[in-house]
């Protein structure tokens, strides 16, 4: 997979793509990040990259020219699956998404800042707008950084164990259970004799009553989606 992000400040990227997970997917090959800084792409003498609104109003809008330019110039080199623009007023991200974004091969994401993107952007270039929570962020950098993050790790080979990502919270709208690890007890505290009892059909039971009874409390509403 092959990720373009288009960005006025990118060096806010440098930091989440360069270690851990995400650096041992690139360098296994499993997949390319490639950071564009969208105000090489103005052909403004002082390389401009924002303007006023038209119809008044305060805030800066991120102009057309540079980001079509920018988006272009790529498209020139392969086509892409989705061009997804982080913004508040988009669909709000959730694992479904991400699982389907995982299968995809060319993606680009454009960071808004400011009042956003010319809407003209989102009209013709962009085919899907995204939005990481409901709360606004003063750039669209870290919505991009979360959003290659979740997609990443759903490719396969990617983590150690392939089997995780498909038990994390979220996978089948339901919580993930409790984890323990040694010492068997800590202070007093001891871990649930089940998980030491080696019954492996009684533990994933266990995981299962947990999950449930987690969704109940603190989300309701996935059980609604929930088909078990
Ligand atoms: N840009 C600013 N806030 C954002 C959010 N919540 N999600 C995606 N992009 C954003």
């Amino acid at each position: 997979m092959r990720i373009d992000i288009l960005t006025i400040l990118p060096r806010l990227l440098d930091g989440p793509f360069a270690d851990s997970i995400l650096q041992r997917a690139q360098e296994k090959g499993l997949c390319e990040i490639r950071i564009h800084n969208i105000r090489d792409y103005s052909t403004s003498r002082q390389k401009q990259v924002d303007d006023y609104q038209f119809g008044g109003g305060a805030g800066m809008v991120m102009m057309i020219q540079p980001i079509a330019d920018c988006i272009e110039s790529l498209q020139k080199e392969r086509a892409y699956d989705e061009i997804i623009y982080l913004t508040p007023d988009g669909e709000r991200l959730q694992q479904s998404v991400c699982n389907g974004l995982s299968l995809k091969k060319n993606l680009i994401m454009i960071c808004g800042h400011y009042k956003g993107i010319d809407q003209r952007l989102r009209d013709h270039y962009v085919t899907k707008e995204i939005s990481i929570g409901d709360y606004v962020l003063s750039g669209g950098e870290l919505a991009a950084a979360v959003l290659v993050d979740s997609i990443i790790r759903l490719i396969p080979g990617v983590m150690n164990d392939e089997t995780s990502a498909l038990t994390d919270s979220f996978q089948d709208n339901l919580l993930a259970p409790p984890v323990y690890t040694r010492p068997a007890e800590y202070n007093g505290w001891k871990v649930p004799d089940i998980l030491l009892s080696g019954n492996t059909p009684k533990v994933e039971e266990w995981r299962m009553e947990q999950s449930i009874q987690k969704t109940q409390q603190r989300r309701p509403d996935l059980l609604d989606n929930l088909d078990v």
